[in-house]
């Protein structure tokens, strides 16, 4: 247990990368990802996706960037920031050939309850008895339960990577909060229908969202099918002048529609990915829609 997925994941890391080591982040990815390899001394290789291939990796394409020096591989199913939900198949197919190869695999799995069109979640370390020993399964109560302030994550894995990790926790932040962990025992324990409740409520607000992002000119969004994420591709709209500026980049357009139509977007090139912006509906309808009508609107003018 540690304080939020987060510090699993850099525990994680510490562990097995060192100086000189490359991890493979399929891009885009969440943004702590490359920070924490950094931090370890290790490379982040990037092996980049778009949308036209739905955001997901291959066995293929990962095969192509595998070195000697390669140690890990991260996967995040569902997917921050873009919202993709690999396959079980497809999973199986990627996990199974980098276990294969030697590699260690974190599986971020923090979105796990949070999916649509009835699409299953999957973990890798179930795939088989190498997975099992070389999959790092890590989660977190921040999405599902809601509970981001509270702190609350946890890592599952080989024994001898879990004993190393706590070493490390020991001489850090000690543990998880204990009060956080008894609420988090509670919100697993407890009744889900706050869980199914708010999943229908996210699927309704990403159908509405992708409807109304696809009409806009200039904009194009895949459907996500899990997380709470739109990663809407913005680039038609580079290289124009819009409100008087030329917009060249993501950050751009965020900053002028932040200082121009009071709308809050996540640039897409910290996720490693300049062409798009980064919506959350982790939000009222209400908002969402305001947001919308000032984007629709400050873009026509
Ligand atoms: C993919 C992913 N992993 C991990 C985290 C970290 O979650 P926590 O609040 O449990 O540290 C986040 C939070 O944004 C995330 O999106």
């Amino acid at each position: 247990m540690s304080a939020g997925a987060k510090q699993s994941i850099l525990n994680i890391v510490l562990v097995l990368c060192d100086t000189g080591d490359e991890a493979i982040i399929p891009s885009p990815y969440w943004v702590s990802y490359p920070e924490m390899v950094i931090m370890a001394g290790a490379k982040p290789v990037f092996l980049n996706t778009t949308d036209k291939e739905h955001f997901k990796i291959t066995k293929e394409s990962l095969a192509e960037v595998i070195t000697p020096r390669t140690k890990m591989l991260f996967m995040n199913s569902p997917g921050n920031p873009t919202g993709m939900v690999y396959t079980e198949k497809e999973l199986r197919e990627i996990v199974s050939f980098a276990v294969e190869k030697g590699l260690y695999v974190i599986s971020d799995e923090i979105y796990e309850k949070i999916l649509y069109d009835g699409v299953k979640h999957v973990c890798p370390a179930t795939f088989s008895d190498e997975c099992y020993k070389k999959v790092i399964t890590v989660n977190g109560f921040s999405k599902v339960y809601a509970m981001t302030g509270w702190r609350l994550g946890y890592a599952a894995g080989a024994e001898e990577i879990i004993k190393a990790a706590t070493n490390i926790q020991d001489h850090t932040t000690s543990g998880a909060n204990s009060i956080t962990q008894k609420a988090g025992v509670e919100a697993l324990k407890g009744s889900q229908e706050s869980v199914n409740f708010m999943v229908k409520e996210f699927d309704k607000r990403r159908r509405y969202i992708v409807e109304r992002l696809n009409k806009i000119k200039g904009v194009s969004c895949i459907l996500p099918q899990g997380a709470f994420y739109a990663f809407p591709r913005v680039s038609d709209l580079y290289q124009r002048k819009i409100a008087g500026q030329t917009v060249a980049n993501s950050f751009d357009l965020v900053n002028l529609l932040l200082e121009k139509a009071f709308i809050a977007f996540v640039p897409g090139a910290p996720f490693g990915s300049d062409d798009y912006i980064r919506i959350s509906y982790a939000t009222s309808m209400g908002n969402i829609e305001k947001g919308l009508d000032r984007f629709e609107k400050f873009l026509s003018s």
